[in-house]
């Protein structure tokens, strides 16, 4: 087959939590400009509908939905939602991440309000979502970590700054989400569900200067990464030129962690 009809999207239902979010809309963007029909959802229904406008403004087919992962209610209502209005689900980039634990110190109760949305809800969403692809006839699941879950800190990065103190939760789930990832690929072996993981590195957000000068000198690429920089590993894990990956990880961090 023709490598652009490989990467092609066309026809093909794909979900992305955290839609509104700041990597979730480059996501958004870049399945939805590979001609997918993408669902964004958010957990506030103006967000997830604001998302989705957008994109029809300029001619793409998004939808909003409405979730949180933290709800079981909540998860079971989108995949039933998903099933009337769509019929089938291809694809599930599951990006949504909440960060309610602000230090080492921070109470344990942030802890687990974390492990409630980014471990037990995540995996409830991630398993509904699973089954919808797999009665669909087979499909690709992306998950986004983060190096962080790679990689303990380098606090070197945060020298001058205030933003030192990194919250263990985020180094916890997103490594546990990395060999989750290879756990679902074989899980599945037989049911034509590709399971495949993204590690990526820090998007640039008008982050501190210091912080910026810090972090992008390790990068070979001399940059954080920009917004069209995920969009073209997302499709090609979504897509068929993408349908012997299995069980991978890919770090995207423009060489920082060589
Ligand atoms: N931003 C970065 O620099 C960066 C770097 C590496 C990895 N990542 C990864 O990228 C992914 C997205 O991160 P981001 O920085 O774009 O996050 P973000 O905070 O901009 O967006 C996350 C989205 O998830 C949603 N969300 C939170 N809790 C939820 C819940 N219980 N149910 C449903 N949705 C919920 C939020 O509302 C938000 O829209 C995460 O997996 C994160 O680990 C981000």
């Amino acid at each position: 087959m023709n490598v652009k009809e490989l990467l092609s999207l066309k026809n093909k239902v794909i979900v992305v939590t955290g839609g509104s979010g700041k990597y979730g809309k480059c996501i958004v963007e870049g399945l939805a400009e590979a001609d997918a029909t993408v669902i964004t959802t958010s957990r506030d229904p103006k967000s997830a509908e604001g998302t989705a406008e957008s994109f029809r403004q300029v001619g793409y087919d998004v939808h909003a939905l409405v979730v949180d992962q933290a709800i079981p209610d909540s998860v079971n209502t989108l995949k039933q939602q998903i099933t009337e209005r769509f019929g089938r689900l291809d694809g599930f980039v599951n990006n949504a991440v909440s960060r309610p634990m602000k230090g080492y110190g921070a109470p344990l109760e942030q802890f687990e309000l974390s492990m409630r949305d980014n471990a037990t809800g995540m995996f409830h969403l991630l398993r509904e979502m699973t089954d919808l692809i797999v009665r669909s006839g087979g499909g690709s699941v992306i998950n986004i970590a983060s190096m962080m879950g790679m990689k303990g800190p380098d606090l070197s990065n945060y020298e001058g700054t205030d933003m030192g103190d990194l919250p263990p939760d985020y180094f916890f789930h997103n490594a546990g989400l990395i060999n989750l990832t290879r756990y679902m690929a074989k899980m599945h072996a037989g049911k034509n569900v590709r399971f495949n993981c993204i590690s990526p590195g820090g998007l640039f957000n008008d982050q501190p200067e210091q912080f910026l000068k810090n972090y992008c000198k390790k990068v070979p690429l001399g940059r954080m990464a920009n917004r069209d920089d995920i969009k073209g590993l997302v499709v090609l894990l979504a897509s068929d030129a993408g349908a012997y990956i299995n069980g991978e990880n890919i770090l995207m961090d423009g060489g920082l962690n060589a």
